[in-house]
């Protein structure tokens, strides 16, 4: 979704803007610009396409040169994506970015009409600027003029503002989009994220709804919704800048496949205390635990299937009825539940839209709330009654890997506390499980360092493919499930995931020779089953790639590749077994030629519904 940032200090600001909304790209975006105060006016640059675009274009006709200004990249959604709807959009004094959506626009355009005023853009945010503009021409004071104008805006938004009668000055606020004010010496910036910003300083405020940030080289100054001045707490970042660049890999996505054993020892082993998971500092306690009646998890995309993951597992360990809900389906189906339900909330960057809908509808029907989130003071953790953070660390790629398997990571260390607090298992059994969890971290290293070569020999036999079908039961069905989406995201190759056993029932038709299966049987309660099923579509002519632990004992004539993962307790194996899919969707999109960090149409968070 879009990106925005903002400086204020001494160097270039233009450079500094495009530098920062580099490190933006990874929200994914299709034109960019920027607002610059030269002279104590204000100069836009913009374009539609990427970054480099914009630099061409500044290269020919001239950077905006000046040490204070707003940029951002903008991810369309009202209006096409073109030089003329992307961002900064300007008023008469006022010039705006904006990441969100305002959902009254219409009738607030309508009233600018009838006001006189003219529209360049097809956009939302235009009408922002113009309504910000409309106040400003009345109040002449800025702070005064956006309370005005926020008051009026339904929707989200986060803005980054400069009025041109308060040169070197950048203005901020925010409802429902993310915003952070990086706090420098004698320099100072706006940013939707921290990868943005944390080259200069680690150093942030988080900006709450409708705060007013306002900042100059000297300082930052924040105001409530009555104008105000506010203290804010000061928050650091506890990463650094090696961790938002690529540090050799030729791409994000491989860098943060390889960074999973250290995603899953930094997010299991604070959790655990003499051999067994404690979450007390998450307020998740024994009592809590014991009187849960019914669990739903509710996530999109992969941080869902981590929920279809967590399922099986909490489902098979602590005989505790889980359903799993796609975020944007369960705030509009009227969910049966209430008070002694539990509510999972699953994100990776805690800002997706349906997801916090998702949440807060839950906490109205009065749910308790249970947020597993990986970006840090996010929307969603701040929400949630009880929080588990992951610590994978920024993850740029727009196809999630490292978060992933640290929500599975979590799923476990709550199904285990869940199980041993209602009585399911006893104490050994839940040290011998949490020592297993300590360990895949070693394991998952084993698997990219033994997987890697045939997952990329594989993806050659893929790589022409149009479709494809992922098959699993049990576990390894839900498994499939975030194969088959890693591979369709990145690679643009059709493909399903199905329940083996429903193959029969009506897919089965589609199988030909044309059509690769990948085949995961990891499970030996549902192995012999499953080769069945791969022996079916084997039959029908399909090329069969089967994914398999080592040491089971495969007839030649069943796959034409067979890829093993070491043995190991077979109810953690989808932490291990996710590896090669990863490897497989990443080489596959490699030797397509595709942009796979940056995968066509897609945003890394997702703050519109
Ligand atoms: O930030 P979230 O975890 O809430 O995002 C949810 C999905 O948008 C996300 O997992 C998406 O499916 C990824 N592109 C998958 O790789």
């Amino acid at each position: 979704m879009c990106g925005i940032v903002g400086y204020v200090g001494k160097r270039d600001s233009a450079d500094v803007l495009v530098d920062a909304l580099k490190k933006l790209e990874y929200r994914g975006y299709d034109s960019a610009g920027i607002a610059v105060f030269e002279d104590n006016k204000i100069k836009v640059a913009k374009s539609k396409g990427k970054l480099k675009d914009l630099i061409q274009k500044m290269d020919t006709e001239g950077k905006p040169q000046g040490t204070a200004g707003i940029g951002h990249t903008r991810w369309a959604t009202h209006g096409e994506p073109s030089d003329i709807n992307s961002h900064p959009h300007s008023g008469a004094k006022v010039t705006l970015v904006h990441n969100g959506i305002i959902e009254n626009y219409k009738e607030l355009k309508d009233f600018l009409v009838k006001q006189g005023r003219d529209f360049l853009s097809d956009t939302d945010t235009e009408v922002v600027a113009q309504l910000l503009d409309y106040y400003y021409a009345k109040i002449k004071e800025p702070i005064s003029a956006i309370i005005e104008t926020t008051q009026e805006l339904r929707g989200s938004f986060a803005l980054g503002i400069v009025f041109e009668d308060y040169p070197n000055t950048v203005y901020a606020v925010r409802r429902e989009s993310p915003l952070i004010v990086g706090i420098g010496q004698g320099e100072n910036f706006i940013a939707s994220d921290v990868p943005a910003i944390i080259k200069y300083t680690k150093d942030y405020y988080l900006l709450e709804h409708d705060e007013i940030a306002v900042l100059s080289p000297n300082g930052v100054e924040v105001f409530d919704s009555h104008s105000q001045p506010i203290e804010k707490e000061l928050k650091t970042a506890d990463w650094d800048v090696d961790a938002v660049g690529k540090c050799g890999y030729p791409h994000y996505m491989i860098k943060e496949i390889n960074e999973q054993p250290t995603a899953i020892r930094n997010t299991v082993t604070p959790r655990i205390k003499d051999g067994m998971p404690c979450l007390e500092e998450c307020n998740i306690t024994p009592e809590m635990l014991r009187g849960i009646r019914n669990i739903f998890i509710v996530a999109c995309g992969t941080a869902m299937h981590s929920g279809m993951v967590g399922k099986y597992v909490i489902e098979e360990l602590a005989r505790t009825a889980v359903t799993v809900d796609i975020a944007s389906e369960f705030r509009y189906r009227n969910p049966i539940i209430g008070e002694g339900d539990l509510i999972i909330i699953v994100s990776q960057s805690g800002e997706t839209a349906d997801s916090l809908a998702a949440m807060r509808l839950a906490k109205e029907k009065g749910a308790k709330t249970l947020a597993i989130v990986n970006a840090m003071g996010s929307t969603i953790a701040r929400e949630a009654d009880m929080l588990i953070y992951t610590h994978a660390g920024p993850e740029i790629s727009v196809a999630s890997t490292k978060a992933y398997m640290v929500q599975l990571s979590v799923m476990y260390l709550f199904a285990f506390e869940l199980a041993y607090a209602k009585g399911q298992i006893d104490e050994d059994k839940l040290k011998y499980y949490t020592s297993k969890l300590l360990e895949t971290s070693e394991r998952v290293a084993d698997v990219i360092a033994q997987t890697t070569e045939l997952s990329q020999k594989i993806s050659t036999k893929l790589v022409t493919a149009d479709s494809l079908l992922y098959i699993g039961r049990g576990l390894d069905y839900a498994l499939s499930m975030e194969g088959s989406l890693k591979l369709k995201e990145i690679s643009y190759i059709h493909s399903e995931s199905y329940a083996a056993g429903e193959l029969k029932h009506g897919t089965i038709s589609l199988i030909t020779p044309e059509m690769p299966v990948i085949a995961v049987a990891t499970q030996s309660a549902l192995f012999e089953k499953t080769v069945s099923n791969i022996k079916e579509v084997k039959a029908r002519g399909a090329k069969v790639i089967m994914i398999c632990q080592e040491g089971c004992d495969i007839s030649p004539d069943i796959a034409n590749y067979v890829l093993r993962v070491p043995a190991f307790e077979e109810i953690l194996l989808p932490m291990l077994v996710c590896v090669p899919l990863q490897l497989i969707a990443y080489y596959t999109s490699v030797q397509r030629g595709n942009d796979v960090d940056q995968p066509r149409n897609l945003a890394k968070s997702v703050t519109v519904e």
